[in-house]
């Protein structure tokens, strides 16, 4: 059976473009591959966040996965800090990659530009994820587009430690939804939505009430044509709406645009909202149901430990191929 790594990051509440880019691949990965799921607390922290919040949004997040469908039977829920292999294999990959290599990353570019006091984990922060991927033999990474450049860095560290040091690690492939890989900011829909946007009406978080998640739809940038069609080049707007409540309904957004035929913006948008909380209210519920739970904490409790023991083998044959410490 093949195997499944990927990551969130525990900033901000989760938001429907995470779940259509992420979460929904996962649920239904769990059911053919190996699957290791991963609150990445640790790449949180490389820009400033505020202790309090960090522990319960991790703590939210977790709660989110299990709310979302992912099953701890079949697959395996942990937080990385809770495993130390992961951030002494991101030295190894540090000493692997070059500064240049890491300086292009657009991500890194994004969040560094005109920005005081960088860290440098910022930098870095790529090999921490080549790391979290590397460690668990993995062969598919489920994400939405933005990870794409991350994917084939982390593809290169493994080929170039292979290449110097014999054959050790696993070379990843990336997997990224047929629709819905980047869904767009309400507010601005050439611009990703994303957890970090300061304006919240640009992005519907997975634990939005109903009202929120209806008036954010109804004040969502669309176009003056009145047309539902999806066209991402002239009617970003209005085709971000679509693919949207295409991956809420299960549908195609052929038969989304159908449905709308002749109808305007107004039914459109109502339509929109109401599968999106169709669609969100079951999870809600489980949300609910786990947050304050022991089931949650046993949940990563197991979670941690089945990661620890992948993650530190792999660990142990890095060390050993590069020669690092005494004994083999
Ligand atoms: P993060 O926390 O920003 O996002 C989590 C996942 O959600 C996807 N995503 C989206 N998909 C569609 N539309 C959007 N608007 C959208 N915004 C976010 C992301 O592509 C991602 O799949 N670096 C990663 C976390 C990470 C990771 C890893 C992922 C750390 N280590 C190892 C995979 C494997 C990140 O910041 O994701």
């Amino acid at each position: 059976m093949k195997t499944i790594f990927s990551g969130v990051q525990p900033t901000g509440t989760v938001t429907i473009g995470n779940y259509i880019g992420a979460f929904r691949q996962f649920t239904e990965l769990q059911h053919e591959y190996h699957c290791n799921f991963c609150i990445v607390d640790q790449h949180a922290i490389t820009v400033r966040q505020d202790p309090k919040e960090l522990h319960q949004t991790i703590r939210s997040l977790a709660a989110l996965y299990v709310a979302s469908g992912i099953d701890p039977e079949k697959a395996n829920l942990f937080i990385q800090s809770e495993v130390p292999a992961h951030a002494q294999a991101a030295w190894i990959m540090q000493c692997i990659s070059y500064i240049g290599e890491l300086e292009r990353m657009t991500q890194f570019k994004d969040k560094s530009e005109g920005q005081e006091g960088v860290s440098a984990a910022l930098l870095t922060y790529p090999p921490l994820m080549a790391a979290d991927i590397l460690l668990y033999n993995t062969d598919i990474v489920p994400v939405g587009d933005d990870q794409t450049q991350h994917l084939e860095l982390t593809r290169n560290l493994a080929e170039r430690f292979n290449s110097r040091y014999g054959n050790t690690l696993t070379i990843p492939e990336i997997r990224v939804p047929k629709t819905g890989a980047r869904i767009k900011s309400l507010q601005e829909p050439t611009k990703k939505m994303s957890k970090s946007d300061p304006n919240k009406r640009a992005t519907i978080s997975l634990l939005d009430t109903p009202k929120e998640i209806e008036k954010k739809i109804k004040s969502a940038v669309t176009d003056s044509e009145g047309i539902v069609k999806f066209d991402e080049e002239n009617k970003p707007g209005v085709s971000n709406l679509l693919a949207i409540e295409a991956a809420m309904s299960d549908r195609t957004i052929d038969e989304v645009v159908a449905k709308y035929d002749g109808l305007r913006y107004g039914d459109f948008k109502a339509g929109v909202a109401e599968a999106v909380i169709n669609h969100l209210t079951p999870i809600q519920e489980n949300y609910n149901n786990l947050i304050e739970s022991s089931k949650l904490d046993d949940i990563l409790d197991e979670g941690a430990e089945k990661a620890n023991k992948i993650a530190s083998a792999t660990l142990k044959r890095m060390e050993d191929a590069m020669g690092l410490g005494r004994k083999r």
